[in-house]
């Protein structure tokens, strides 16, 4: 990964990104625990956050917590009787991400769902529980195309779909990968790409997470 790209995500954070003591210390707790640094940068999670105020959302619906950094930026768009739901399939992660929701104080308006992902949106479908105003699609990428199927159920027109780690250093340029999570995103781009339900695009991006994207998309 570039220096520059270090230094300017710097750059930004300290000038956009107020500090924010519970953000840091789940940072710093999830890395205490041992969870992978995989979260989104501080300056991404502020975009997650403002995207959400933006379109006024008081449903959210996270795929994979990890240590619910991401979580809690989605979470302070809310309004007070706003709902997030995050799914994770790691008991001992989503353990880290519930004790880091209660130190952001957030705890009233976000719930943890332990178990696999495709599972427990089958029982949101199953339930009725949307349609959610926004969806932040961050699992592991070999069942994005599952996940975007499911989210659409859960969705209504206006609802915001963003899927992460669309690009992966470019390699989701190579038609012949093996990689089922590259070919994950591979099918979700073109299973997008063919939905007349949605609207999309996605943006590359460089920074201190390295070189990737992510989509946006438009529940027409
Ligand atoms: N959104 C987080 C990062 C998520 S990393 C952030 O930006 O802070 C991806 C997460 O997806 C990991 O915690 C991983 O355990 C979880 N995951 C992987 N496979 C999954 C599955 N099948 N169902 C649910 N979660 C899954
Ligand atoms: C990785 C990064 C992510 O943002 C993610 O959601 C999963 C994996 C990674 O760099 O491996
Ligand atoms: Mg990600």
């Amino acid at each position: 990964m570039s220096d520059t790209w270090n230094d300017v995500d710097r750059y930004i954070s300290e000038l956009l990104v107020p500090f924010d003591a519970a953000l840091d210390a789940a940072l710093l707790k999830s890395a205490e625990a041992g969870l992978p640094a995989i979260n989104v940068a501080p300056n991404q999670g502020k975009m997650l956050e403002l995207l959400a105020r933006a379109v006024r959302a008081k449903t959210i619906l996270e795929i994979g917590t990890l240590g619910g950094y991401s979580t809690i930026w989605l979470a302070r768009a809310l309004p007070a009787d706003g709902r997030l739901i995050s799914l994770e399939l790691d008991l001992n992660y989503a353990e880290i991400a519930r004790s880091n929701i209660e130190r952001a104080a957030i705890e009233a308006t976000v719930e943890v769902r332990v178990g696999k992902a495709v599972d427990s949106l089958r029982e949101l479908v199953d339930a009725n529980a949307g349609p959610f105003d926004l969806v932040f699609l961050d699992a592991d990428k070999a069942s994005y195309p599952e996940y975007f199927t499911l989210s659409l159920a859960l969705s209504r027109p206006g609802t915001v779909i963003i899927a992460d780690n669309v690009v992966r250093d470019g390699a989701v340029l190579d038609a012949k990968t093996k990689d089922e999570n590259l070919k994950g995103i591979r099918r979700f781009m073109e299973i997008v790409s063919r939905e007349p339900r949605v609207d999309a695009t996605a943006i590359q991006t460089v920074g201190s997470k390295g070189y990737d994207g992510f989509a946006l998309l438009y529940v027409r």
